[in-house]
């Protein structure tokens, strides 16, 4: 009975029936609608707001959570790109960048001399003004010399590191664990309690092989959903 009941309520979300942010009728109008218990329905409720289809607001109810960006894990994609696919918005704010030296194990990753100056770039980045996500690039400055002279909030940095300084990125290693979030990253992410983040590491190569950029991601979790295909 239980899955039944997610399934009629997921149908409806996915078709369009219930939008995004409308409340949904409480336990006891449910559990008269589909005949069931109100513990059934609370079962329901709960396994779906786990999985983010649907959130809480304290005292007020259970609304239906914005559709999940679906993120395929196969292709090395920008957040640019990934967005403008989706018919979104893509935008930056910079929480900052500056200059440091390369600690011994970044240095090793990046084939450059340990202590040698690294770019550091940490943006939030926003799809339609939704906070989704904080990237925070490492790069070696040598391969991309005056890098923070450019505007980091309204362009691609895959794009600026492609048009300005030849580097064409076309492979990466990354990770993904999920991850309580810290107080700063919930703030910036505007998350309600209780979600996690996706933290995901990058390692990115050019074409000839170098790798040029680290990254260090957290993304909001009840926002994404990470598909791949398996042979
Ligand atoms: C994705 C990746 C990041 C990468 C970024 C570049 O979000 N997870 O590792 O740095 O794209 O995005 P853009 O070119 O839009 O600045």
């Amino acid at each position: 009975m239980f899955a039944q009941v997610k399934a009629v309520i997921d149908d409806a979300v996915t078709t369009g029936e219930l939008q995004p942010h409308r409340r949904i009728p409480s336990e006891r109008e449910l559990s008269a609608l589909f005949g069931v218990s109100r513990m059934t329905i609370r079962q329901a409720l709960l396994e779906m707001i786990g999985e983010g289809s649907l959130y809480t607001r304290s005292g007020k109810g259970t609304y239906v959570a914005e559709h999940k960006i679906e993120q395929p894990l196969q292709r090395l994609t920008s957040f640019t790109q990934d967005m403008a696919a989706r018919g979104l918005r893509p935008s930056s704010r910079l929480l900052g960048a500056d200059l440091l030296p390369a600690p011994i194990e970044l240095a090793h990753v990046l084939a450059i001399p340990t202590g040698s100056e690294l770019v550091r770039i940490r943006r939030l980045r926003l799809a339609d003004e939704q906070h989704l996500a904080i990237e925070t690039s490492h790069l070696p400055h040598a391969r991309c010399p005056g890098l923070l002279e450019h505007d980091l909030e309204h362009q691609s940095l895959y794009e600026l590191l492609h048009e300005r300084y030849g580097l064409e990125l076309s492979s990466a290693k990354q990770t993904i664990q999920a991850a309580a979030p810290t107080e700063e990253e919930r703030r910036l992410l505007e998350m309600p309690s209780g979600v996690p983040v996706l933290r995901i590491h990058r390692f990115t190569t050019t074409r000839e092989g170098i790798v040029c950029e680290f990254v260090q991601s957290a993304y909001r979790g009840d926002r994404y959903q990470l598909n791949v295909e398996l042979r």
